[in-house]
């Protein structure tokens, strides 16, 4: 069965937003897709790995005339991909190379927080750095770095703090799959700009309490661009880095394609599809099988009726290999049962936006929780509808989609999540459970929400060490 309509409320969709900035196709020439480095580690052995992270300022020439001035890491927009292999300990110097403070935030990592996560309690200063180390003990995954300072989180990825991060591992490995990085195997950040005079980005003219978009797509820092196919299937691991823009992603001929991940693991099963909604932070990750096609074709990746990206098809080799019919075993730990179900409501638009009635507050925890304890989570959007899909992101662990209002969850949802979106008036259960302590924020992934107060933070309790005190921000 092939999945051919896009999941979620249409009601709902960004689209119907008085805000809402249409994509526009760009009138600039074609440019090859860039992909980003792998990032070279400074030192890597059988269970270390070494890295320097720097955040820094640049400028690119993304259109004709000015250069634009952007901000990345260890590269003037966006980054160089970060590799972590399961089981080795990580030791990341992280220096800051901006004109302010920032944070280094690993979207999708089970690790130790507030520090080690990145959030808004780890700053570093201008000119400053610092050291973390942590071990990856988590399944294979496309995750994220991005900059979290409270409450500028959005303004500091528009301006193009935001990079991808991949997990390996042995499962991953061994499955045959694409992985040649760059060629078969390619990340698509999909991100839009409004360009203002001398093609500058100006985020607080820009400005939307309920996201900021621009009309002209960007993926992976790239306007209008192409990809050349030399492989017969290609895995895109798409990644919503977008402030606040849905992507309704299609091909042309209604290509069939089939997704095998979700934001932090493979899928049980493949699951085959010609349309794919993905909402803010979530990464989703397809094979594209280009079989049908010969050299001088080209196949149009669009959202809507917009190409993003478009993929030139060369000579390539048959590729007869088939996926397994099994992918993936998601853990599904029983219910502690002494922990009751914890309510969490996602509340208001605009400048209004809370969750649990309230608006963030740093130096507040919101709620406690043991460590390797298993609960469910119920979500709700209480947005009356149509509302909008708000996606509910939680830092320092892996959750499974139980239900959506007493329903099953979309069929590419069985894996392994940390963000998910709701629908207006839904609840969403979730399975969660940590197994690293700290204090975590969780909040709605359209920036500017997260931003405006759509967040709160839970300190996660080692039972070894209760009592354990943490140092709590109250401004950055
Ligand atoms: Cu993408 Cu609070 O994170
Ligand atoms: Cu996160
Ligand atoms: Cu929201």
């Amino acid at each position: 069965k092939v999945i051919n309509h896009y999941f979620y409320d249409e009601a709902a969709y960004d689209y119907h937003d008085g805000g809402y900035v249409p994509l526009e196709e760009p009138k600039t020439p074609g440019k090859p897709l860039n992909i980003p480095e792998i990032l070279k580690p400074d030192q890597e052995t059988a269970t270390d790995m070494y890295y320097t992270i720097v955040a820094q300022t640049g400028e690119v020439q993304l259109m004709p005339g000015e250069k634009t001035k952007t901000w990345g890491y260890n590269a003037p927009l966006l980054g160089k991909t970060v590799v972590f292999k399961k089981g080795k300990t990580i030791h990341l110097h992280l220096v800051n190379h901006l004109p302010e403070v920032t944070t280094f935030h690993w979207h999708g990592l089970a690790i130790p927080g507030p520090i080690e996560d990145g959030g808004c309690h780890a700053p570093v200063y201008p000119g400053e750095s610092r050291d973390v180390a942590f071990k990856i003990d988590q399944p294979a995954a496309f995750v994220w770095l991005h900059a979290h300072p409270c409450p500028s989180t959005a303004e500091q990825v528009w301006h193009g703090l935001a990079a991808g991060a991949i997990v390996q591992d042995d499962h991953e490995s061994s499955l045959p799959l694409p992985r040649n990085y760059g060629v078969d195997d390619i990340p698509v950040i999909l991100q839009d700009r409004r360009f203002h005079e001398n093609n500058q980005w100006n985020y607080r003219e820009d400005y939307d309490p309920d996201g900021v978009a621009g009309p002209t797509p960007m993926i992976n820092g790239t306007i209008n661009p192409y990809f050349d196919v030399t492989t017969q299937k290609v895995r895109l691991r798409f990644l919503d880095g977008a402030n606040r823009r849905e992507f309704r992603l299609h091909f042309s001929d209604d290509l069939e394609f089939t997704q095998i991940a979700g934001d932090l693991s493979l899928l049980p099963h493949p699951v085959k599809m010609t349309k794919l909604l993905i909402t803010c932070a979530e990464r989703q990750e397809i094979i594209v099988d280009f079989g049908k096609y010969k050299p001088g074709d080209v196949v149009t990746l669009y959202s809507d009726d917009v190409p993003l990206l478009r993929f030139r098809i060369h000579e390539f080799q048959p590729d007869t290999t088939v996926l397994p019919e099994t992918l993936f075993e998601t853990p599904d730990p029983a219910v502690d049962k002494d922990l009751p179900v914890h309510h969490v409501t996602l509340d208001g638009m605009d400048e209004a936006v809370a969750m649990n009635g309230k608006k963030f507050k740093m130096d507040r925890i919101d709620y406690k929780m043991p460590m390797g304890k298993v609960q469910l989570w119920d979500i709700c959007n209480t947005n009356p509808a149509p509302g909008m899909i708000h996606p509910y992101h939680m830092h320092g662990t892996a959750f499974k989609v139980v239900s959506r209002n007493g329903h099953a969850p979309y069929p590419n949802e069985l894996g392994l999540k940390d963000t998910v979106a709701i629908n207006p008036g839904e609840h969403v259960v979730i399975k969660v459970w940590f197994h690293v302590s700290g204090v975590f924020m969780y909040h709605c992934h359209i920036i500017e929400h997260e931003d405006g107060g759509m967040m709160a933070q839970l300190q996660v309790i080692d039972p070894a060490n209760p009592d354990k005190k943490y140092h709590l921000m109250n401004h950055m």
